[in-house]
This record gives C-alpha cells, structure tokens and sequence, in this order.
C-alpha cells in the first residue's frame, strides 16, 4: 500500500482544487471582499485539517471523494479562525503564511468581514455535500462541526486564551485552552468520516481519544515553533505569544517540559488508534508530522 504521506502533495492538491472551486471568483462583487477571502484561503497553508479527514478516512475505507466538501469547510472555517486570530483585538500579528495578514493587508473590516463570509460559504458547501447514509448522519456532522468552533470549541478556546494573558495558570488548564482552540476542530476533522458509516463505539471512542492528544500535542508544538523557530522558515511572529505574555506552554513550563509533553501525547495517540491495526497507518503518518513539524 502507498504510504499516506507519499500522496500528501497530491492530496493538497485536490484539496486546494476544491477550496478555489468553493470561494467566490476574485472579481466577483464586492471585489475587495472576495480577495480578502481568496488571499486568506488560498496563500500556501499546510492543510494539515482536511488531511487528517482523509487520514482517517482512508483508516476506516470511506471513499474520500465523500468527505471532501467536509474537508474543505473545515479548511475555510480554519482560515477563518486565523483571520479573527491575528486582528488588533485579539493577537494582534501582522505576518502569516511569510505575507501580510489579512486585517494588514485589507484592513480591519473587510478581514472580519471576509472571516463572516468564510463561516458561511462553509456551511454552504457542508449543506451541498451528498448525503452519507442518511440525512440525520449529514445534520449530526454538521452540528458537531459547528459546535466545535462555537463557545464549547475554537471560539470558547480563544476566549480562555486571551483571559490567560499574564496569568500563571497550571498544566491542565492550559492543556484545557488547547483542546478547545485548535483541538476541538482537529478532532471534528477526525471525526467526520466516521458519520458515514456504521462503525462501533469502540473504534469512535479510539478516533476521539487519538484526536484529543493529537489536538493538545499540535497546539504545543505550534508554540515550540513560534518559541524556536525563525522568521524566514515560519512566516509569523516569533515573540506574539512572549510580548503579550500568553498562557504557552513553553513559556510557563520551558522547553523541555514541552518536547517531553509533544512525545508523550504522541504515544498516547498512537496507543489509543492500536484496534485498527495497520489501516491506522495515515494517521499515525500524520500525527508524526504534526510532532515533527517546524512550521
Ligand atoms: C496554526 O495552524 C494555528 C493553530 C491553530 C495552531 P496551522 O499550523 O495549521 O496553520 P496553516 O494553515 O498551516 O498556516
Ligand atoms: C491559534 O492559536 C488558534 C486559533 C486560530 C483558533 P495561536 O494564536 O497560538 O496560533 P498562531 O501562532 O497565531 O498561528
Ligand atoms: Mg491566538
Ligand atoms: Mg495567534
């Protein structure tokens, strides 16, 4: 069998083929607003969500043609979340992808403008997927989807997260900030093809167990990234989270606390996915790529 991440840039591709055929032609009116959305979307993210769909679609054989409009709504609702992310108000960052931000680059209202328009051209594109098996499964994926970047996900998580700034606050509660700002939409990711079909409650609960670890584990490593790494190679500020003295983790509990975290919720991850056995390969490919990423 190919290895997962020997297609991986195949896989970009589609999905990058799906996302520019979901966003609004650039010269479509408003046309400031569709570039706003365009440039946002389509400026050289890692897909690293719609991947993990595939990865577990591919894990449970589920024909990844039947998630893709899944996939790509997670990746604009991700972008999405990066606009709100870097405005003034929030983490106030003017660099990402190596490029401008959006707020930088367009200005403040149409970058949140262009994050409303995002939000919803993904439900869109969620309400136009073909049916997995029955039209109760398709509104449970939606649902669980929305919730997961509403106040009990990604938008509850980035509340914590700028509470938390100058607190000294411990391992769990931090873990906590991570799981709902980026874990909660990886593991929506995770979780979508498993809607469309009968799997047993075992082999959900083994998805949701690797995907709360992996989610927390991305998270850490975003910051070991940011703590670490350089400029040129990750195209973002290096000192957002020390200037604003964020609740990270490497910040609060060092380095090496941190790496040694990232490995452990590494293995935890490839523990809890062990009753697939070895069709659990794309996503043990991919969580290795999220722990060893730098950037
Ligand atoms: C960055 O996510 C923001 C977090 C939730 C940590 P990614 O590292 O997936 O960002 P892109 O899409 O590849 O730029
Ligand atoms: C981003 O977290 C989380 C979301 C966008 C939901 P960060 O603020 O740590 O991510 P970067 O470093 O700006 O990408
Ligand atoms: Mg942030
Ligand atoms: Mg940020």
């Amino acid at each position: 069998m190919t290895s997962f991440k020997k297609q991986i840039p195949e896989f970009r591709e589609l999905i990058d083929g799906c996302l520019q055929n979901t966003l609004p032609n650039s010269d479509k009116s408003p046309k400031e607003l569709s570039e706003a959305m365009a440039y946002s979307v389509m400026n050289g993210g890692k897909r690293i969500r719609p991947l993990m769909m595939l990865a577990t679609a591919k894990t449970i054989n589920i024909d990844i043609q039947n998630v893709m409009p899944f996939a790509t709504a997670i990746e604009l609702l991700h972008s999405f979340s990066l606009i709100h992310d870097d405005l003034p108000c929030m983490d106030d960052d003017s660099l990402r992808r190596g490029q401008p931000t959006t707020h930088i680059k367009f200005g403040e209202a149409t970058a949140t403008l262009a994050a409303d328009s995002l939000q919803s051209l993904a439900f869109e594109s969620m309400a136009k997927a073909k049916l997995p098996e029955s039209k109760s499964s398709q509104l449970k994926i939606v649902s669980m989807i929305a919730q997961s970047i509403g106040s009990a996900g990604m938008a509850g998580g980035q509340s914590l997260d700028l509470d938390s700034e100058n607190k000294k606050l411990d391992t769990t509660s931090v873990e906590n900030i991570y799981m709902l700002k980026t874990g909660k939409l990886l593991q929506a990711s995770i979780l979508t093809p498993a809607y469309f079909r009968d799997i047993c409650e075992k082999e959900f609960l083994a998805l949701k167990s690797f995907s709360e670890s992996i989610g927390v584990a991305f998270q850490i490593q975003d910051d070991l990234i940011e703590a670490e790494g350089d400029i040129q190679i990750i195209g973002k500020s290096i000192d957002s989270d020390k200037s604003k003295n964020k609740a990270a983790y490497p910040i609060l509990f060092g380095l090496d606390a941190s790496k040694k975290r990232v490995e452990s919720l590494y293995q935890l991850a490839c523990e809890a996915i062990d009753i697939f056995g070895l069709s659990s390969n794309p996503l043990r490919e991919m969580a290795e790529i999220i722990i060893h990423r730098k950037l």
